[in-house]
């Protein structure tokens, strides 16, 4: 078994249509080379080849492999009855800004952040509370707020591990936060996508909700195999809600308005939970390698510098000591399509995607070192 790339450049892909007909690879979107393990292709071949395509039952079998994968891999006892399934955590991201929080309350968020976390809580008109990371012992790590903030603060949202940036938190730090929600009554989303994309070995992730029963009934936990098995194009996601309140009422605001996952991405999930490990090991791996890649290659560099991530496949780069107005805008004309940190909130920043191919990424990284060479004369 090993990884494969098919060409993409003629395919659907978001990632890759943008840049099409230009000499820019692109490094940005959080969506891997990879295709999907063949436990995946073979499921959806199978399910094709039944030829009907009505619409479907939420798979029991899905409910009980969730319900056992974070018991076996994070001692988190939940239950079947506790999972929402939806298309996409973006929409989950909405939906606990608009039914969970009211008009005067404020929303916590550590930034820089995944965009949509942001444009979630100003499209529902709630006052942000934006607090920038900070780094600590070579890692990045959420400032809290005050406590004359945190009174305010009706619902906190955070990514974890952290996107951009890379962190995994530690129970330490998930505690702290926990003490802060408990004390002035937050609800905490805590979105858990990227939990299974490892890349510091010794790094463990720890769901904000199995910290402790009161946690776990304060908490909406978002996951899914999208990031993990590269399906985020099949729509299948989910949210672990063990507080029943909250649950019917983010329930009740889905209801007739956001449509059912569809058949396919529930078969995929399936198939790659229950199958998927072995190649997400082996994913695990080349990631692994392709971080150490980039790691030693922007810290070669003058101008830039990145901290190791501990998990995800996104290189959060600074290029602040470029003095460069816009360094996206200058990696893009030696022909490297990266996220702009503007977009998460730090122009002087940039996220590079290593989840590639190593002719794909070698070639990055020679386009970087033109960038940057290209300042120096
Ligand atoms: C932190 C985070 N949450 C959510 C998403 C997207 O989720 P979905 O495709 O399920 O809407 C992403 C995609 O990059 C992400 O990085």
């Amino acid at each position: 078994m090993s990884l494969i790339f098919p060409p993409r450049q003629d395919s659907d892909s978001i990632k890759w249509q943008r840049f099409a007909g230009k000499d820019v690879l692109p490094l940005w979107i959080a969506d891997s080379d990879f295709a999907a393990p063949l436990c995946v292709t073979e499921a959806l071949q199978a399910r094709i080849s039944h030829g009907v395509f009505g619409y479907g039952e939420t798979p029991q079998e899905l409910s009980e492999l969730i319900v056992e994968r974070l018991w076996q891999r994070y001692d988190w006892r939940i239950t079947a009855d506790d999972i929402v399934y939806l298309p996409g955590l973006v929409t989950a991201l909405h939906l606990a800004v608009q039914t969970l929080t009211q008009p005067n309350d404020a929303v916590f968020c550590p930034t820089p952040i995944y965009p949509p976390f942001r444009q979630a809580i100003k499209q529902h008109g709630r006052d942000g509370v934006f607090q920038d990371c900070h780094t600590v012992d070579g890692r990045w790590l959420p400032q809290l707020p005050s406590h004359a903030k945190a009174k305010d603060i009706r619902l906190a949202m955070v990514c974890n591990p952290l996107n951009p940036g890379g962190t995994v938190f530690r129970r330490d730090e998930l505690l702290k936060l926990d003490a802060l929600a408990k004390t002035n009554d937050w609800i905490v989303c805590s979105d858990e996508i990227h939990c299974d994309l490892l890349i510091d070995e010794n790094a463990r992730h720890i769901p904000y909700a199995s910290l402790n029963d009161d946690a776990a009934q304060r908490a909406i936990t978002l996951m899914a195999p999208s990031k993990t098995f590269n399906i985020a194009g099949l729509g299948c996601a989910f949210a672990v809600i063990q507080n029943p309140t909250l649950r019917r009422q983010i329930q009740q605001a889905l209801e007739g308005l956001i449509p059912a996952v569809n058949i396919l991405g529930f078969h995929a999930a399936i198939a790659a939970y229950r199958h998927g490990d072995d190649w997400l090991q082996q994913q695990l791996a080349f990631l692994r390698q392709q971080h150490q890649k980039v790691l030693d290659a922007v810290n070669a560099l003058p101008g830039l510098s990145m901290l190791p991530n501990e998990a995800t496949y996104l290189a959060w780069i600074d290029a602040s000591q470029l003095n460069h107005p816009n360094p996206s805008r200058l990696f893009e004309q030696f022909g490297l399509g990266l996220s702009p940190g503007s977009a998460f909130g730090n122009r002087q920043f940039v996220r590079l995607n290593f989840a590639c191919s190593d002719e794909v990424l070698d070639q990055a990284l020679t386009r970087l070192r033109a960038a940057v060479g290209s300042l120096a004369n």
